[in-house]
């Protein structure tokens, strides 16, 4: 055997020779607490011999042998579903893959690992790659399939990543739900067979279903213990995870791009390149899975990742549709009034043949309506600046609806059956982003905005509409091209709108969390994960989307939904997030309209804290009538600690909660800040020690209510 070392040397690439026999090369990928072995056979084949804990002692790796395939192909010995099927142009619809060479080579944060392997017989080659991340211990799998013998081929299945776990048990969590009623977590054991995990919604990965999941290993993950491997595809389209226990009781998860739908032929030499599976796995739970992916995302994915965020005010439940360019002039004074960094001007503002005075039409048409807005988006940008506040712009540029004069001029562009009646979502279509045209022209939409008016600092960008009637102008040669290349064209304009410009933060919006995927969030500093703005409902929501996201690109906005809740208990809802508002501050008393104003400076002062430290999920809403969550400085010099009651019932008994994150040798200062009344709030000092062993009482019997605490190092 070859000495492993050979392969951890970090920062230079090593090239294994093409000439020596590889039988039982061992190809080591760790992180600072994770280890993956795969071991080639001596048949020449990859297995993957060893995923977990990191051994402390390198040579102990030797002693890891065998193991099930790494990317298992079609048509071979193997039963159960495989990672990759190419069918051959002779018929033959098998792949045998055997490995080639590998090379390491330093990237931020960590190293890559790519990996060749080849058919002997037709040439195929697939290069696995792994990105490890050394301090966050996460991985970042993707394959590329490359068609290396001389006739074209067709791919049917193209895994981004498949991996092999060994346990008595099985634990699987989805987070599944419906239109604004994202997130709501499933688990299940999981028992010989297939479960599969997935959507075929086309221009988004989420409506039913949430791209990311969690799998309990050996035992149901708990917040705090368990092992737990945490994984989510970057795709913002149709994807598939596959679990399936085999017939020795081991499991696969196979992670990729939906499928169905989605063959595609390669030619000679083409190669195909799969979106990204990241994943970690923890021995300590779900909580540090999360912190693990937060910390990953803000480093190395997020646009922006480590940048500040603005609050805003925005006129969408305040006006729907229903506003001019006086009503936006004053509510840009509102905006300037309640301390926020920026008013975001939402849909309506557009058309002129069809005016946008519902959702019913106008889309696609994107110049003013004249009668609303005489002055065009100039006089609002003008008017922000005059109050010192940014100004943002809602669009919907991949949409249009029929009725509109896009639809009438550019039929062609629109996915849409051309012998069926159409059939609407939202009443609108998608455009046919695989058409390089269409794409020119949806990169159009920013770029003439942003020429024309280059004081506009951020665009809410939506999708509302899944891909329906499916049918291209484009691919007319290749219908089942459609689903990958709208994807594909999509990211092409984003690619060049974040060429041309590079600062421009932008939100991610799908009607509610529909996009709420980590290549989205590559161009988006932040995203919508639901329309539904209740913040009971909230608690939930972002409870869910926290397990793989972190709070900074959540946003957050206080709205009239349930009204039963106080202003408080809404703003602190939004407080946990990027917190905005989306409210008419006309329909406040004066003492919740300074509570407002009050809160704004609270989070300024507490986002740091809130947006870049550790998150602890202490309570769940799940778990009964309270929920608590807590946000630590990286030097956990600061706690900002958030608890709420929802619905307590009649002399509940209530139970301390005990802070996680702390420095327990450390004297923290405890204080209950924004109190609606503006009154200071009683100051207590305790070890960090004591708190996260004994905890402090925080939670109540009244219902619909909040509390904020800071804890602060003396
Ligand atoms: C979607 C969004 C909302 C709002 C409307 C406008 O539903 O999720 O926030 O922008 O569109 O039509």
């Amino acid at each position: 055997m070859k000495s492993i070392k050979k392969y951890l040397v970090a920062g230079c690439a090593i090239l294994a020779s093409a000439q020596l026999s590889f039988a039982n090369e061992q190809i080591v990928i760790q992180t600072d607490s994770l280890g993956m072995v795969l071991t080639v056979g001596d048949n020449g084949r990859l297995y993957q011999s060893y995923f977990g804990k990191r051994l402390v002692n390198p040579a102990d790796y030797a002693n890891l042998t065998g193991g099930t395939e790494v990317y298992l192909t079609n048509g071979m010995e193997d039963y159960f579903e495989p990672a990759l099927h190419i069918n051959h142009s002779d018929g033959n619809a098998s792949t045998l893959l055997k490995y080639r060479n590998h090379k390491v080579s330093s990237i931020p944060g960590g190293k890559e690992t790519v990996i060749t392997l080849s058919d002997p017989v037709y040439g195929d080659e697939v290069r696995l790659r792994y990105k490890s991340y050394d301090k966050e211990n996460v991985f970042v799998s993707s394959t590329e399939i490359i068609n290396g013998g001389n006739k074209p081929v067709e791919i049917e299945k193209y895994a981004s990543s498949m991996l092999h776990f060994d346990a008595p048990e099985y634990y699987l969590t989805e987070y599944s739900g419906e239109w604004a009623a994202e997130v709501k977590p499933h688990t299940q054991p999981l028992y010989y067979g297939k479960k599969e995990v997935d959507t075929k919604l086309g221009t988004r990965a989420n409506m039913f279903v949430s791209p990311f999941f969690q799998l309990g290993i050996g035992a149901p993950a708990q917040e705090d213990s368990g092992d737990v491997l945490v994984g989510t595809l970057a795709w913002t389209g149709n994807f598939r995870f596959c679990f399936e226990v085999d017939n020795r009781g081991k499991l696969r998860v196979i992670s990729g791009i939906n499928p169905y739908f989605s063959r595609r032929s390669l030619k000679k030499g083409e190669t195909f390149a799969t979106p990204d599976f990241i994943y970690t796995l923890s021995s300590r739970g779900n909580g540090e899975a999360s912190r693990n992916l937060h910390d990953w995302a803000r480093r190395y994915q997020v646009k922006d990742g480590l940048g500040d965020r603005m609050t805003l005010l925005n006129n969408w439940e305040a006006t729907y549709f229903d506003f001019n360019q006086d009503k936006l002039i004053s509510l840009i004074g509102e905006a300037k009034e309640l301390g926020v960094d920026m008013f975001l001007l939402d849909d309506g503002w557009f058309a002129n043949k069809y005016p946008r005075h519902s959702d019913t039409q106008g889309l696609g048409d994107w110049d003013e309506t004249a009668d609303k807005l005489p002055d065009g988006i100039g006089r609002l940008t003008a008017e922000a600046k005059k109050q010192g506040v940014k100004f943002g712009l809602w669009i919907e540029p991949e949409m249009v609806n029929p009725k509109s004069e896009l639809y009438e001029k550019h039929k062609d562009w629109v996915i849409t059956l051309p012998n069926r009646d159409e059939y609407y979502f939202r009443n609108q279509l998608v455009l046919d982003l695989a058409n390089p045209k269409v794409q020119d022209y949806v990169f159009g939409i920013v770029d003439n905005l942003m020429t024309k008016y280059p004081d506009i600092a951020f665009f809410k960008w939506d999708c509302n509409s899944p891909i329906t009637n499916i049918w291209s102008n484009y691919e007319k040669q290749d219908q089942q091209r459609l689903y990958v290349d709208y994807v594909r064209g999509l990211y092409n304009v984003l690619d060049r709108i974040a060429a041309k410009y590079p600062d421009l933060p932008m939100m991610l919006c799908s009607g509610g969390g529909g996009r709420t995927d980590y290549e989205g969030l590559r161009y988006f500093t932040e995203m919508w994960p639901s329309d539904n703005t209740d913040p009971v409902e909230r608690l939930f929501i972002q409870w869910g989307y926290s397990q793989v996201f972190p709070t900074k690109v959540q946003c957050a906005h206080v709205t009239t939904w349930n009204r039963d809740a106080s202003v408080k208990f809404r703003v602190n809802t939004a407080m946990m997030g990027k917190l905005g508002f989306d409210i008419n501050l006309h329909d406040l008393s004066p003492e919740e309209l300074s509570y407002c104003k009050q809160s704004v400076k609270d989070y300024n002062s507490l986002k740091p804290v809130i947006l870049d430290g550790d998150q602890y999920r202490l309570v769940s809403p799940h778990s009964g009538n309270h929920a608590a969550t807590a946000f630590v400085s990286k030097n956990r010099d600061k706690c900002v600690l958030f608890a709420f009651d929802v619905y307590p019932r009649y002399d509940e008994k209530l139970t301390d909660v005990r802070l996680k994150g702390l420095d327990p040798s450390a004297i923290y200062r405890v204080e209950e800040i924004n109190r609606f009344d503006g009154s200071k709030g009683e100051v207590k000092t305790y070890s960090g020690d004591y708190l996260m062993k004994v905890g402090i009482p925080v939670f109540s019997t009244g219902k619909l209510s909040s509390r904020v605490y800071l804890l602060t190092k003396v």
